[in-house]
């Protein structure tokens, strides 16, 4: 119950890590604003976040528009009393080898992974300025953020990206008591992973399954990763326990990359 009532908004948190981001911050004692693109989705996950016992709001928003991070943000601190921890969690994959990216989907990813994260941090920092205390902003990187992966290149860049963004941030934000870090998942099992899967197999005619078979037997632990082990390294980023740790970008992969 480390972080029994603070106030934490997840973006992306309709589904996969997102939502066990955010049942995880609940049954830690958090209430919770749920934001995503798709309302239907967060509506669900927030009859969830009530069952724990926590309060939760869904709102509508897309992270690649700051006016509606503004808003999504104003809301969260007015609903539900305040605003202590933002998880830029809301992200895409495209699976495309560098020889056939578009003009497009360069635009699209970026927008999405990139710019939805920085408006997260700037947004975020300003209101935990506003309430005059310090806060904890976590982002979503991922291995492919550590080292670049083949027909997944554009992804790998702006996981990159990410980390760029969480290093300058924690150094903007330190004086002001605010932390930014991120976390960075292997293969987990969730509707990304059945798409880029999907997207491989059209690509490279591997069988249905196998590219994720394939990236998972390279994890040291034996076993793809649960949104669940992600939710747990963010609980701690998101607690007091990680006070003293800010600009870092953690692997959680169960052994696959080594840095
Ligand atoms: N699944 C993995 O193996 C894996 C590994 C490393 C990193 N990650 C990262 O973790 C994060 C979550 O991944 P996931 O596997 O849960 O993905 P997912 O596709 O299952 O869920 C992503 C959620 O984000 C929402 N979303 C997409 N675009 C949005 C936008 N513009 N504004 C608001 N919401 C939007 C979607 O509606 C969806 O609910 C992503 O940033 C992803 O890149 C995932």
């Amino acid at each position: 119950m480390s972080i029994k009532g603070k106030v934490a908004l997840i973006t992306g948190a309709g589904q996969g890590i997102g939502r066990a981001i955010a049942l995880r911050l609940a049954s830690d004692g958090a209430d919770i604003s749920l934001v995503d693109v798709n309302g239907d989705r967060v509506d669900a996950v927030a009859d969830e976040v009530r069952a724990v016992g926590a309060k939760a709001i869904s709102l509508v928003a897309d992270v690649t528009d700051r006016d509606q991070v503004q808003t999504a943000v104003d809301r969260t601190e007015r609903e539900l009393g305040g605003f202590d921890i933002i998880v830029n969690n809301a992200g895409i994959a495209q699976v495309n080898p560098i020889a056939d990216v578009t003009p497009e989907e360069v635009s699209r990813i970026l927008a999405v992974n990139v710019e939805g994260v920085l408006w997260g941090i700037q947004v975020g920092a300003a209101k935990f300025r506003e309430l005059g205390h310090g806060g904890k902003i976590i982002n979503a990187s991922s291995i492919a953020g550590h080292e670049g992966f083949p027909m997944l290149g554009v992804y790998s860049a702006t996981k990159f990206a990410v980390r760029g963004l969480t290093q300058a941030a924690a150094k903007e934000y330190a004086s002001d008591g605010i932390t930014v870090n991120a976390y960075c998942p292997g293969v987990v099992g969730t509707d990304m992973w059945v798409t880029i899967d999907e997207r491989f197999a059209a690509l490279t005619g591997a069988p249905k399954g196998a590219t994720f078979d394939k990236f998972v037997g390279g994890i040291a632990l034996g076993r793809a990763q649960t949104p669940e082990d992600v939710a747990a390294y963010v609980s701690y980023l998101a607690g007091p326990d990680s006070d003293y740790m800010t600009g870092q970008a953690g692997l959680i992969d169960g052994g696959l990359v080594y840095r």
